[in-house]
C-alpha cells in the first residue's frame, strides 16, 4: 500500500505538528519514497480545469497539436509527440519508445536579472510555447505552476524538519528554481505494443519531488519496492501522489531513495482507455551545488550542479532519431 499523508495539520499547525509529520515522510522516503497526500489546500478547480484543458488539446488532430512542436528541435517546451522519448534510457535500460505523448512548460514570467536572462539562465527559463486552441490553456498551466510552488516550499520546511537539519535549509537553494512540468497523455492503443513496450518505461525521476495529478483508470502508475515488486500507485484527481527524485536522494545520500516507477499498459480488454496526469518536477536553482549533508567523509556521491544533473537526463532519454541534429538544443 502506497501511504497517504493528512498535511492539513501542518499547513496550520504547531512546529510539533510540522515535525511529527516531517518524521513521518521520514519514514516513507527511506522505505519507498512514494506516498500521496490530502489536506494539501489546491483547489480542486485549479486540478481539473488544466486536466480538462490538456484534454482538449491532446484530442486534436495530429496535424493540429504538431503546429505547437518548438521550431528548435530538442527544446523542452510545447508539443512531444509520441515517439520522441523513452524514459528507461536514463536509467541505463534500452527499450522502444514510451507510449505517451506530452506538453513541456515552465515558469511563465521571471524578473530582468541576470540569472534569468544571462547565457546560462536563457538555457533554463526559456519562453513558454501555447497553442491557439484550447484558449486559456497558458492560464490554466500558470495557475497550478503557482500553486505547486507554494506546496513545494512548505513540503521541503517540513522535509528538512524530518531530515534532521534547519527547517529552512533548502530555502535558498530553491528560491529559483527550474521546475519543469509535463502533461503526459497517455492514448488509447490501438495496436499491441512492442515486447517490452510500456506507456513510459522504469525510470527514476531527476528532480527533488515530483507533485503527481492523475486518474486512476487502466495503465497506471506502479513503484517498485526495494525487495523488486512491483505496487500499484492509485493516483486519484483529488489527491497528489509525491516521489522523491535522483537529487534529493544524492543530497541526502541514499537516506531517501529515489525509487523506480513506470506506468503499464492497459490490459487488452481495456485497450481504448486514454490517461492524462500533471506531472510537476521540482527541481532547484540551476546552481545549486547538491552536496551530501551527511557527515564528512560519508558521502556517496560526487558533489553536483543542479542544472547540469537535469540536462544530462534529458539528453539520454531523447531517443537517437531526434537526436540526430547539428546544433546543441537549449537544456531544460
Ligand atoms: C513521469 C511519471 C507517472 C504518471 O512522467 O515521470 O512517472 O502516472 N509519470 O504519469
Ligand atoms: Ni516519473
Amino acid at each position: 500500500m502506497i501511504p497517504v499523508i493528512d498535511l492539513a495539520a501542518a499547513r496550520s499547525g504547531s512546529a510539533a505538528d510540522r515535525l511529527r509529520i516531517g518524521q513521518q515522510i521520514d519514514r516513507i522516503c527511506r522505505e519507498i519514497g512514494f506516498f500521496s497526500i490530502t489536506g494539501h489546500g489546491v483547489p480542486l478547480a485549479l486540478m481539473d480545469g488544466l486536466r480538462d484543458t490538456a484534454k482538449t488539446f491532446f484530442a486534436q488532430p495530429l496535424a493540429v497539436k504538431q503546429r505547437a512542436i518548438h521550431p528548435v528541435q530538442g527544446t523542452p517546451r510545447g508539443y512531444i509527440a509520441l515517439g520522441v522519448e523513452a524514459l528507461a534510457y536514463g536509467n541505463g535500460a534500452t527499450t522502444p519508445p514510451d507510449l505517451k505523448e506530452y506538453y513541456h512548460f515552465g515558469r511563465q514570467h521571471w524578473p530582468d536579472q541576470p540569472y534569468y536572462t544571462s547565457a546560462e539562465g536563457q538555457r533554463y527559463f526559456l519562453p513558454n510555447l501555447w497553442p491557439e486552441h484550447p484558449p486559456g490553456f497558458a492560464a490554466a498551466a500558470a495557475a497550478y505552476y503557482a500553486a505547486m510552488e507554494a506546496l513545494t516550499q512548505d513540503l521541503m520546511r517540513i522535509a528538512a524538519l524530518g531530515l534532521g537539519i534547519d527547517e529552512y535549509f533548502f530555502d535558498d537553494k530553491i528560491d529559483r528554481h527550474i521546475t519543469a512540468m509535463r502533461l503526459n497523455h497517455y492514448p488509447e492503443q490501438a495496436m499491441p505494443p512492442a515486447p517490452g513496450q510500456l506507456r513510459a518505461g522504469t525510470h527514476t525521476d531527476y528532480g527533488l519531488l515530483t507533485i503527481l495529478n492523475g486518474e486512476d483508470v487502466p495503465g497506471g502508475l506502479q513503484v517498485q519496492t526495494r525487495a523488486g515488486a512491483w505496487l500499484d500507485v492509485p493516483t486519484q484527481p483529488e489527491n497528489f501522489v509525491i516521489n522523491i527524485g535522483d537529487l534529493l536522494m544524492r543530497w541526502t545520500n541514499d537516506r531517501w531513495v529515489s525509487n523506480p516507477h513506470r506506468v503499464v499498459n492497459p490490459p487488452a480488454e481495456a485497450a481504448r482507455s486514454r490517461r492524462l496526469s500533471i506531472a510537476f518536477f521540482h527541481h532547484p536553482n540551476y546552481d545549486a551545488l547538491i552536496e551530501c549533508i551527511a557527515p564528512p567523509g560519508e558521502a556517496r556521491y560526487a558533489p553536483v550542479l543542479s542544472g547540469a544533473y537535469r540536462d544530462e537526463k534529458y539528453r539520454q532519454t531523447r531517443l537517437a532519431s531526434a537526436q540526430a541534429q547539428p546544433e546543441e538544443p537549449p537544456a531544460c
